[in-house]
């Protein structure tokens, strides 16, 4: 089920959420060895909640990653966060091109391409996320928005480490999942569309994963992990889908 000799990863992204007390009894839930075998766990807290949570999360084998970056290394640019920074506060991975950021921010492909490669530069690991909206879907779209998103791959270092991650927009937060074929379906269009760019990666599915459904979203052929969102909020909920990912994969 895995490309290459990677483990699978959920990652949880937290998007908005947690306070400093919340993320110290989430981290306490999670137990002593959370990480099976092979399973890769990280977690994606807001910024404020990076430094106190990494040596925390290390400890338990579970990688951290914020949830978007600024270009720049450093300078004026108020309100910004830099690569560097995150590499300081313990950061392996960073998402990029999340469809909140694209949609409610604006984030384009040009400025999504400048992120990748200044987190290259810093040496983190992006999770570049790509998905269509609903009325793409319809009209029949969905590989044509996908090949756009990936197109900033074009004349990049095939060598510098990356996570893709396929996140249907309707799918995210609604509690609504594709069928399992048009996951398997999609998921192989990804990995042909990143060949073109020299790749094999992990691609993971996100977008209303939970317990109840990850093994099923988790076994499709090209499925090489979950990005949870509101499940990972509930440290049972996420290692629930930790689980799921191990049954998957076993
Ligand atoms: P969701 O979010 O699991 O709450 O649908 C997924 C995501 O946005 O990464």
């Amino acid at each position: 089920m895995i490309s290459g000799d990677r483990r699978c990863l959920v990652a949880g992204n937290w998007k908005m959420n947690g306070l400093l007390d919340e993320a110290m009894a989430y981290i306490e839930a999670l137990g002593e060895n959370p990480a099976p075998e092979k399973v890769e766990i990280a977690i994606m807290p807001p910024f404020t909640l990076l430094h106190p949570m990494g040596e925390r999360l290390e400890r338990k084998g579970i990688r951290l990653g914020a949830q978007s970056v600024f270009y720049e290394e450093k300078g004026a640019f108020t309100g910004s966060i830099s690569p560097l920074m995150l590499r300081d506060a313990g950061c392996h991975y960073v998402i990029l091109g999340h469809s909140e950021r694209r949609d409610i921010l604006h984030e384009a492909n040009e400025v999504i391409l400048k992120k990748l490669k200044a987190s290259w530069k810093a040496g983190l690991e992006p999770i570049l996320c790509i998905g269509e909206h609903l009325d793409e879907r319809e009209a029949g779209k969905t590989n044509e928005v996908l090949r756009e998103q990936l197109s900033i791959l074009e004349g990049t270092d095939p060598a510098a480490p990356l996570t893709v991650a396929y996140e249907p927009v309707w799918a995210i937060g609604t509690g609504v999942t594709p069928t399992l074929e048009q996951v398997e379906e999609t998921h192989a269009f990804v990995h042909e569309e990143l060949k073109r760019y020299g790749r094999t990666c992990r691609v993971l599915y996100g977008g209303s994963v939970k317990p109840s459904n990850a093994e099923d979203l988790m076994s499709c052929a090209g499925v090489n992990g979950a990005l949870v969102g509101g499940a990972s909020l509930d440290p049972r909920s996420f290692m629930g889908i930790v689980e799921a990912a191990a049954r998957a994969v076993s």
